[in-house]
């Protein structure tokens, strides 16, 4: 029988750890790269994050496997198993700009579901957890089950690139759900855009490129509180590849997709 209850410690543990050295780290000076274009960044302590977690890993759970966003873990091929999702800092951009607006994010996943779930908003010690059934946290407090909210009330977190021209959607289909809700926001870091949505502060997010690490924590904390997330095809995520994304609370995912998204 698997220990999550110990998995989970350890998880909370070393993400706090973490945290406290990318913190430390600001009084340092950071080594900033660029990896597919130029305004994809990668520091040490992104690099340095991941490795940290890496040899706690191994050294403890020699039988897991690692996905990890700057490809120091595992070439995963599957998801059997127990596989630990990790995303050392997600909005590289703002940590190197803000020192803000950036998180950590891991997931532990067996046999391809979801069992646990954290994000580190590392500057604020917030620490947003989930155990699959047994409900989300913000450090001690439960989050409560999202409810209904009328479109007309809603803000959704998008990125302007994508009500602009781009390689990847029509901004013609995306400018009207723009119209039809309250507000719009954009925070660069998706795991801290999700961990918005699981406590009710934004209602939707739509984004046209994530990574299972940028979602994979994300993804359980949404289950405890009744978040809908699907690609915006309405399809289930892709776990091993690149997926648009479309999440939101169930009655606007529901009214969204079919009056916007869906395919006439
Ligand atoms: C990025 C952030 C950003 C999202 C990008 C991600 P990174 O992650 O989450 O908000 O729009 O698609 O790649 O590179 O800062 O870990
Ligand atoms: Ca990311
Ligand atoms: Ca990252």
């Amino acid at each position: 029988m698997m220990n999550w209850n110990e998995i989970e410690d350890y998880a909370k543990h070393w993400i706090r750890e973490a945290g406290e050295r990318i913190r430390d780290s600001f009084q340092t000076k950071l080594v900033v790269e660029s990896k597919s274009n130029p305004d994809d960044l990668v520091t040490n302590m992104d690099k340095e994050t991941e490795q940290f977690f890496i040899e706690k890993i191994h050294e403890t759970f020699p039988s897991h496997q690692i996905l990890g966003e700057e490809g120091l873990g595992d070439k995963l091929q599957s998801l059997k198993g127990i596989t630990w999702i990790i995303d050392p800092i997600d909005g590289t951009m703002n940590f190197v700009h803000q020192q803000r607006n950036f998180a950590i994010s891991v997931a532990v996943y067996e046999d391809g579901v979801g069992q646990i779930g954290l994000i580190y908003d590392v500057v604020h010690d917030e620490l947003y957890h989930a155990r699959k059934g047994q409900g989300a946290y913000l450090n001690s407090t439960k989050i409560e089950p999202l409810g209904d909210v009328p479109l007309e009330k809603a803000i959704v977190a998008i990125n302007a690139t994508w009500v602009t021209e781009n390689r990847r959607i029509d901004p013609k289909i995306l400018i009207p759900i723009v119209n039809a809700v309250r507000g719009t926001r954009s925070y660069g870091s998706a795991a801290l855009e999700l961990a918005y949505l699981v406590t009710g502060r934004i209602d939707v997010y739509i984004t046209m490129r994530l990574s299972p690490w940028d979602f994979a924590a994300g993804v359980v904390l949404l289950n405890e509180v009744g978040g809908v997330i699907t690609t915006l095809e309405g399809e289930p995520l892709n776990f091993l590849k690149e997926n648009s994304i479309f999440v939101a609370r169930p009655n606007l995912h529901k009214e969204i997709f079919t009056k916007f998204l869906k395919r006439k």
